[in-house]
């Protein structure tokens, strides 16, 4: 009998991961044979966990904070989308025994709002909350979409300029603090580490368009504060990123396995979940 082929995420903390869980679902549904785990692993650990799980003939794993911008280096080879992000959020073993370093956190974002939602991103004005890697992850894929408008707030304006700058061959993009934002905006998406511990960045009340959407990146089981946000100033979809996380992790299982999984399903059920 062959041995079941072995995926993990890697991350600090990792304990509320629903990756495992994600990936199980997708594994039961397409007939895929596969073990999939969570382990804790902080950065100081990182290169060792990685050598010893692929020599152990591991076959992909996804890396997660604070181990997105690290994982490059166990690359042979990066896709265009981590090279883009300058972040890796998926590894995987080619047949050649290489490792492809990848990141799917953009597709994720935009198959969830585009695919699952019909959110409208061309010739839309698109404000991005934030300036970390969450906010690198996804400026290109952003700029693909040709969006009218595409400006990124954050409180330490120097970062959102260095990222302005980095991706200013790829269209047209500004950079700003919460206090200089003076127009309104179609989308609004929250990529700072803020709203999970109930706080927002300072936004004027007038800022979302009218039946203008709000997005955070951040999950929880309850509405997390920035989707409160969206409700109380009139967003005709306030949501979070628990269809991003399907959705990448889709991308990325489909990057193991050639086979695509049907998100919906799993998206509905931790829903379900979670209520
Ligand atoms: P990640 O990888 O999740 O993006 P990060 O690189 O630490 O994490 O970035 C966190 C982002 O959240 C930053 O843009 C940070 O703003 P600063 O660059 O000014 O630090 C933003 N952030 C965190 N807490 C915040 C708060 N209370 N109000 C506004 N922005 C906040």
């Amino acid at each position: 009998m062959t041995a079941i082929d072995q995926y993990a995420v890697f991350g600090h903390p990792i304990n509320h991961s629903k990756s495992p869980r994600i990936h199980g679902l997708f594994a039961e549904q397409t007939g895929q044979r596969l073990q999939y785990r969570a382990a804790d692993v902080p950065a100081e650990l990182f290169r060792s966990a990685v050598e010893t799980f692929f020599a152990d003939g591991g076959k992909g794993l996804n890396c997660t904070v604070p181990l997105k911008e690290l994982a490059w280096q166990f690359a042979d080879r990066l896709g265009d989308r981590a090279l883009l992000a300058k972040a890796v959020n998926t590894l995987a073993r080619q047949t050649d025994g290489r490792i492809l370093g990848d990141n799917t956190d953009g597709v994720g974002l935009l198959n969830d709002l585009t695919i699952n939602h019909r959110i409208p991103l061309r010739a839309s004005r698109i404000l991005v909350l934030g300036a970390g890697g969450a906010t690198r992850g996804i400026v290109a894929p952003l700029l693909e979409q040709a969006p009218a408008q595409l400006v990124i707030a954050n409180r330490t304006l120097e970062k959102a300029e260095a990222i302005a700058d980095e991706f200013a061959d790829l269209g047209e993009l500004h950079a700003c603090g919460y206090a200089d934002l003076n127009s309104r905006f179609d989308v609004i998406l929250n990529a700072t580490s803020a709203s999970l511990g109930g706080d927002l960045p300072p936004l004027a009340d007038d800022i979302l368009a009218d039946g203008g959407c709000c997005y955070d990146l951040a999950y929880a089981n309850q509405p997390t504060a920035f989707v409160n946000w969206g409700l109380r100033h009139g967003a005709s979809l306030s949501l979070d990123g628990l269809g991003m996380l399907v959705e990448q992790a889709a991308e990325a299982f489909y990057l193991w396995r050639g086979v695509r999984p049907d998100t919906r399903p799993v998206i509905d059920l931790l829903n379900r979940e979670r209520t």
